[in-house]
């Protein structure tokens, strides 16, 4: 008889049409399975909550496969190994793994990374250190390339990937305009983070305040909600500038038909034209041979203080279908986390 224990996981019930609501997810119970050779057993202690889930919730064709009906919820997770059938690893191991919005996981160790959590709180490794940190590191440092003395913008500022753009932009030697939502989000990018600038994007006159904010124009805007932001960042470009696209947030909840409003195409293309603009999209892993130079970069950085950051964990698997509605509409403050088990 087996004596592996029950997983409690998060599967998609249903697709969401727009904002998802919480009945697309379901709590659900199943036993894990037996452990084969070179298997381990994870107990999952955090679980990262990242906007890109939303788009695996559609079935449209995307960079990645769509999470099937029934199936559980994808996501980034640090485990702490159970039961090792893997010379690789010990029991009480802690890990890096991708197990999902669930309790209990079995892996064969090729997708594990092993964590030292003497040499930063293991949360880290799914923000700051892992994959949103990496992704601002590789959008600037291969698409953006702030010089000195460039004015470099942010959206989702005080977000896990935005938080860290800013920051890496000042450290090259840029100015970091950040852009978040509320004054309370804002005041945490200019005063801790140590943004130039940091404007409201809910004020009425957000579009007057950024321009006030760049008065010699914006040389990188790195782009990762798309909307009403794009839409007062765009006028703004200087010839020359670089626009790494990371993410469109402010578009993820629409239909695929009404995502992109056709009528601005031939004034975008005009100014990519006319101002020689360089706007790129990509998708972190493209850079994945990148990440050894971020770990080592990143971790001299924290260390002196240059590169901080914020966490906001929420208590228990149960609650992440609730949590990752609030992160589409800007409710998560820092990088958006799970605590599954203590
Ligand atoms: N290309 C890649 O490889 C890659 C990898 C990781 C992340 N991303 C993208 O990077 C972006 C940021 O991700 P993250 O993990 O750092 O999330 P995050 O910033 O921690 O959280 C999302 C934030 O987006 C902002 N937001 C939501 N709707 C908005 C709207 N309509 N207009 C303006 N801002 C809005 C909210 O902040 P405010 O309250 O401040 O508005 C919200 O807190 C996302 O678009 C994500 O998909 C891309």
């Amino acid at each position: 008889m087996s004596d592996q224990p029950i997983s409690t996981r998060v599967v998609l019930a249903s697709r969401p049409s727009g904002r998802p609501v919480t009945e697309n997810f379901r709590l659900e119970q199943q036993a894990v399975g037996d452990l084969a050779d070179g298997d381990v057993l994870l107990e999952i202690l955090y679980l990262s909550l990242d906007p890109y889930m939303r788009g695996r919730m559609d079935d449209a064709k995307s960079y990645a496969k769509p999470v099937e009906i029934g199936g559980v919820m994808e996501g980034g997770t640090v485990a702490r190994v159970l039961r090792s059938h893997n010379a690789a690893f010990d029991p009480s191991d802690i890990v890096l793994s991708h197990s999902g919005w669930q309790s209990h996981a079995i892996s064969n160790g090729s997708d594990l990374r092993k964590l030292d959590p003497e040499q930063a709180p293991v949360t880290t490794a799914l923000g700051i250190l892992g994959m949103p940190g990496f992704t601002a590191y590789a959008g600037l440092r291969n698409i953006g390339k702030p010089k000195a003395g460039e004015t470099v913008v942010v959206a989702a500022a005080s977000g896990a990937v935005g938080s860290a753009v800013g920051q890496i932009a000042r450290i090259f030697g840029a100015r970091a305009v950040g852009i978040a939502g509320g004054a309370e989000k804002c005041d945490y990018v200019r005063s801790e983070l140590g943004f130039d600038v940091a404007i409201d994007h809910r004020s009425p006159n957000f579009a007057e305040e950024l321009a006030a904010a760049c008065p010699n124009g914006i040389d990188v805007y790195f782009e990762n909600v798309g909307g009403h932001v794009w839409s007062a960042v765009f006028p703004l470009l200087n010839d020359f500038a670089r626009v790494p696209v990371c993410g469109l947030i402010a578009h993820y909840n629409e239909a695929r038909s009404a995502a992109g409003t056709h009528d601005q195409l031939p004034a975008v293309m005009r100014a990519i034209l006319r101002k020689s603009l360089n706007i790129r999209g990509f998708i972190q892993r493209e850079f994945a041979d990148q990440r050894p130079d971020f770990y080592r970069e990143a971790a001299v950085w924290m260390s002196n203080g240059r590169l901080k950051y914020r966490e906001d964990i929420v208590e228990g698997l149960e609650n992440a279908p609730d949590a990752f509605i609030g992160l589409l509409d800007g409710k998560n403050f820092g990088k958006l986390i799970v605590r599954v088990a203590s």
